[in-house]
């Protein structure tokens, strides 16, 4: 049992040379990966170099429990590598599911045309929520809405759902709101016409589906929660890779309530309760020697029901990666990586290692330094 943030019975290795590899940064300037700008994400060459550490082969099925926008996914689709993902955001499930959806070029160019042609309707903004009329000029919410409509009478929903996406991502571009940590702030600017940027984009995502190779692999996607993935089966994965919500880092429907309020407007925020650490109740505390704050408990007993689950669908010897930071909060960091790791050993996975990745100094009020938290890949086999 840890009982201290030194000592513990895990082999650390320090791969600084690695910590960019474990954010979104590398997927922007990847054809795909870069259709949808998802913060909270790790790379493709990520997946990949995981795919190398856990010996991952073609014909292999693994599982990323906590997809987010799909990087996994569609890494696997283009080495030919089988792969399930699991979210519980519709938001993260529907980018995933256009990223790695299989196309007819030609349905998506007569739809482009068909689109571009149509003459401008205005459509009216009051609806809408102060934050939303902040974050764009009428000009581009009105454009939106226009384009959101024509999309609407697409009949083909995989069409539909690209063109979709593609609306999301020009708005995004053109909207005066930025994802600043856990709010959204409004910044003025000079922005080009959401249709310019609407047009554009739709070439550039054709272009890029053109372009691209895959291997042919089985690729599903699931709205679901990591903690009872009972539509999984026992035994069945090679591998898993993955990263779950951070501690403190638990912001995805604020930052995201934009797009919810344009895209999906239908979905309430209620379906969102699953989220891991919003809904602190009966915690039980697995590390009471700590004496923890109370969402770092519930945070863990989370965890510790998804690593149930992820336990019970790896086949016997598979392996997975688990990509974690630790937690900081006023007056200490929570050591997530090495906890996590005492959590899994306590129900038979055997941790091989903990590759520290980033290691960034945490501030109180952006000027008292509260110490450091490590940002770790957890190696472990069944
Ligand atoms: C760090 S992000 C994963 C990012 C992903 N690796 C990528 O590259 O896009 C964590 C994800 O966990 C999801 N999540 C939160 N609670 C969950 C739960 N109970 N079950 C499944 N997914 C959950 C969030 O919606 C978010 O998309």
């Amino acid at each position: 049992m840890v009982n201290q943030r030194e000592v513990h019975p895990f082999p650390i290795e320090e791969r600084y040379d690695l910590g960019r590899l474990v954010t979104f940064m590398p997927n922007k300037r990847v054809p795909i990966h870069n259709w949808f700008y998802f913060k909270e994400g790790f790379s493709r060459d990520f997946t990949l170099l995981m795919f190398d550490w856990l010996q991952v082969k073609s014909g292999d099925w693994v599982l990323d429990p906590f997809c987010g926008a799909g990087t996994s996914l569609l890494a696997s689709k283009e080495v030919g590598v089988n792969v399930v993902g699991v979210d519980v955001s519709p938001l993260a499930v529907f980018v995933t599911q256009v990223k790695t959806e299989d196309y007819d070029l030609e349905e998506i160019r007569d739809s482009a045309k068909e689109i571009f042609s149509k003459k401008f309707k205005s459509y009216d903004i009051k609806g809408l929520s102060p934050l939303t009329r902040r974050a764009f000029s009428r000009y581009s919410l009105e454009d939106i809405l226009f384009f959101k409509e024509e999309i609407r009478r697409i009949e083909d929903h995989k069409v539909r759902n690209f063109f979709t996406l593609a609306l999301m991502n020009s708005a995004n571009r053109v909207t005066y709101g930025y994802k600043d940590g856990g709010v959204i702030k409004i910044f003025k600017r000079p922005v080009p016409p959401l249709k310019k940027m609407f047009k554009r984009t739709v070439k550039r995502m054709i272009s890029n589906l053109k372009r691209a190779h895959f291997k042919g692999s089985e690729i599903k996607v699931d709205l679901g929660d990591a903690r009872r993935m009972d539509f999984l089966q026992d035994n069945y994965f090679d591998s898993v890779i993955t990263s779950p919500p951070y501690l403190n880092k638990i912001e995805y429907t604020k930052v995201y309530s934009i797009e919810y309020e344009l895209f999906f407007r239908d979905v309430k925020f209620d379906n969102l309760r699953s989220y891991i650490g919003l809904n602190p109740k009966n915690v039980k505390d697995l590390f009471p020697e700590l004496n923890l704050p109370e969402i770092a408990k519930a945070y863990l007993q989370d965890m510790n029901d998804s690593l149930k689950e992820i336990y019970r669908v790896m086949k016997d010897c598979s392996k997975c990666a688990i990509v974690i930071a630790e937690g900081a909060f006023p007056d200490r960091i929570v050591p997530i990586d090495i906890l996590m790791a005492d959590l899994a050993e306590r129900m038979g996975l055997k941790v091989e290692r903990i590759v520290v990745v980033n290691n960034r100094v945490v501030t109180r009020d952006r000027t008292v330094k509260i110490g450091r938290a490590r940002e770790s890949i957890i190696v472990m086999r069944k």
